[in-house]
């Protein structure tokens, strides 16, 4: 039998992020019940694998096993090229334990100088999973392009995005009006695809 999400499912959003949880309820547009992991108490997996899927995947799983419904997780961050990468799977920890996300792009900013870097091109990615309780769990991926600037511009979104441009546009996502990032981001583009998969 196919896999399908119907209207209206509890869904367990797998995160204690805030910023994040308050994006994905904006993707999800009331197409379903959603609770957060936070909410219910649940704890908060380490995130051991080395991709976004496999950590999407782990957080989905985590979720479903411990609360009983379909879990709903985003593993997601921001990769710079001239960093190979970095931080990539990394972006939470490099904000520390306080969740300094100002320190964290300082470090962005100051590795790009170590570095010596005149190309500032990055890419933010989600990967989103859905897993059923002791069943089967689907993963996809959403890529968003851009490029950074220094000094941070905007309070709007979270963690990285006032340094984070996206292609074609002159505003950073911490500039732009939420509905204009949720049109654009990688979230949103992963959403995408979960749709054409699920619903
Ligand atoms: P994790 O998926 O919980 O490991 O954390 C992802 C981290 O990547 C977040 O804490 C942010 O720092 C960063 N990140 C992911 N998506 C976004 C976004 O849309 N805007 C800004 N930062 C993001």
């Amino acid at each position: 039998m196919a896999l399908r999400l119907e209207p209206g499912t509890k869904l367990v959003v797998a995160t204690h992020n805030p910023g994040k949880a308050r994006e994905l309820a904006e993707i999800l547009e009331g197409r379903f019940e959603l609770v957060t992991a936070g909410e219910l108490g649940l704890p908060e997996p380490d995130e051991t694998e080395t991709t976004f899927v496999g950590n999407a995947l782990l957080k989905a799983r985590a979720a479903a096993e411990a609360s009983g419904l379909i879990a709903l997780a985003d593993d997601s961050g921001l990769s710079v090229a001239a960093l190979d990468g970095a931080p990539g799977i990394y972006s939470a920890r490099w904000a520390g334990p306080s969740k300094d996300f100002t320190a964290a792009m300082r470090k962005v900013e100051e590795r790009l100088e170590e570095a010596g870097a005149e190309d500032f091109a990055a890419w933010f990615t989600s990967a989103l999973a859905v897993a059923w309780p002791g069943g089967p769990a689907v993963v996809v991926e959403g890529r968003v392009d851009g490029t950074l600037v220094f000094p941070p511009r905007g309070d709007r979104g979270f963690g990285y995005d006032p340094i984070f441009r996206p292609e074609g546009l002159s505003h950073t996502f911490g500039e732009l009006e939420p509905a204009a990032k949720d049109g654009m981001s990688h979230r949103a583009r992963a959403f995408e695809k979960l749709k054409a998969a699920l619903l």
